[in-house]
């Protein structure tokens, strides 16, 4: 099975980020990757600029082909970064890219903000 990506913001800021601190998800990227190998099974970890939900960070997506999307917010380094690896391990598992809602670490349930279909094939017509 094709892994699925989780996308983590590197730019996302809090009001009391210090100009010259480093930024929350700069921080939250770095915890994901200090994580056990074992917790990265199946899922590729890329770092990104900003996906649009700045005002609930920190942000991450996850993502795989023929999947569901979703993005979830509200991503505290300090605390979070073992749920979006669970629930990223958990998409890449469902064939859909949908893990069972009861599954999911409750953080996620209570900050996913968008889902989104996985692109469907068309056959071209001629
Ligand atoms: S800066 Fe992270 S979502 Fe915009």
């Amino acid at each position: 099975m094709a892994s699925s990506t989780l996308h983590v913001c590197v730019t996302c800021r809090s009001e009391t980020t210090a100009p010259d601190a480093e930024r929350p998800g700069a921080r939250l990227l770095a915890a994901i990757e200090r994580r056990p190998v074992s917790e990265r099974a199946g899922v590729t970890v890329v770092g990104v600029a900003c996906l649009s939900n700045c005002q609930r960070g920190c942000s991450a997506a996850v993502t795989g082909a023929d999947k569901w999307t979703y993005v979830i917010g509200g991503l505290d380094p300090d605390l979070h970064a073992g749920d979006i690896l669970e629930f990223a391990r958990q998409h890449h598992a469902h064939e859909q890219g949908l893990p069972v809602w009861r599954e999911r670490p409750d953080h996620i349930r209570k900050n996913t903000i968008a889902r989104v279909p996985p692109l469907q094939r068309h056959k071209e017509q001629t």
